[in-house]
């Protein structure tokens, strides 16, 4: 017989198999993904032929079923930020003797920023295109930090692009609950948009050679001298927009 948890209970993987029914509304059509709190699988409304994306929660990362609750809320309360997946709904399904949620959402088609950045000439882009996408991510995160929300896990495999012209067409996954939003979440969120500007430039290993301009943005990734520039992603956005070259 196939296990999926190992001996501590932990289920490691869920292993759903394509045309796999689900709820008696569902079938499996494919894995997505893998994280720390789940595995993602792609889904298709038996009734309809509509697909949609399903997060099915590790239950020990998901204790109470808070973690699932948290993001639904989470997502429902920011639908209108459209840089956010759309929320549709959640199924309790058995599974190995427990109850697993699986939180539905939009599928998103694209690619992770992680992917696309690998499959680069040195596995990085260059300064302008890198100054478009921080533009994108901030210009999508301005309205999250509006309402008084952060991320909190924001990452290259939290991120699905699809380039469109110059620019970038993102979408993002996977928020992380720390509490009721706090100032350092946002500021948080605003280090991890610059984190992954430098990650995309090629990191440390190309920073010295960067233009001055990118040096003013990352500011050496010295988080007090960020804040005192950027305080949320509104802020790095209007700057982008208006900073001068030398
Ligand atoms: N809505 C979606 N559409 C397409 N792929 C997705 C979607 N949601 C998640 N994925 C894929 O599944 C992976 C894991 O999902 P994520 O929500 O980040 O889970 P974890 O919390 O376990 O990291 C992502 O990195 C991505 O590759
Ligand atoms: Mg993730």
């Amino acid at each position: 017989m196939r296990r999926s948890s190992p001996r501590n209970g932990h289920i490691k993987t869920f292993a759903f198999a394509p045309g796999a029914q689900l709820a008696e509304k569902y079938e499996i059509v494919s894995l997505l993904g893998r994280g720390w709190e789940g595995e993602v699988y792609k889904l298709r409304e038996s009734r309809t032929g509509i697909e949609h994306a399903a997060k099915f929660f590790f239950p020990h990362r998901n204790p109470q079923d808070r973690a699932a609750r948290f993001y639904a809320k989470k997502l429902h309360k920011l639908r209108h930020c459209p840089i956010l997946i759309q929320y549709h709904t959640q199924e309790r399904i058995p599974f190995e003797g427990q109850a697993i949620t699986c939180l539905v959402s939009e599928y998103v088609e694209g690619e992770l920023l992680s992917q696309f950045l690998e499959r680069q000439p040195g596995e990085r882009i260059g300064a302008f295109q890198a100054l478009h996408l921080l533009h994108a991510l901030a210009a999508g995160m301005e309205r999250i930090h509006h309402l008084h929300e952060y991320h909190g896990d924001l990452h290259s495999k939290n991120v699905i692009i699809r380039r469109v012209g110059i620019s970038f067409d993102l979408k993002l996954l996977d928020m992380f609950h720390w509490g009721a939003p706090k100032p350092e979440n946002i500021h948080d969120d605003v280090c991890d948009l610059i984190r992954l500007f430098y990650d995309a430039l090629g990191g440390q290993k190309h920073y010295a050679r960067q233009p001055a301009e990118v040096k003013a943005i990352c500011c050496g990734l010295k988080r007090s001298i960020i804040l005192k520039k950027f305080r949320t992603a509104g802020q790095l956005r209007s700057y982008l927009e208006t900073m001068r070259w030398e």
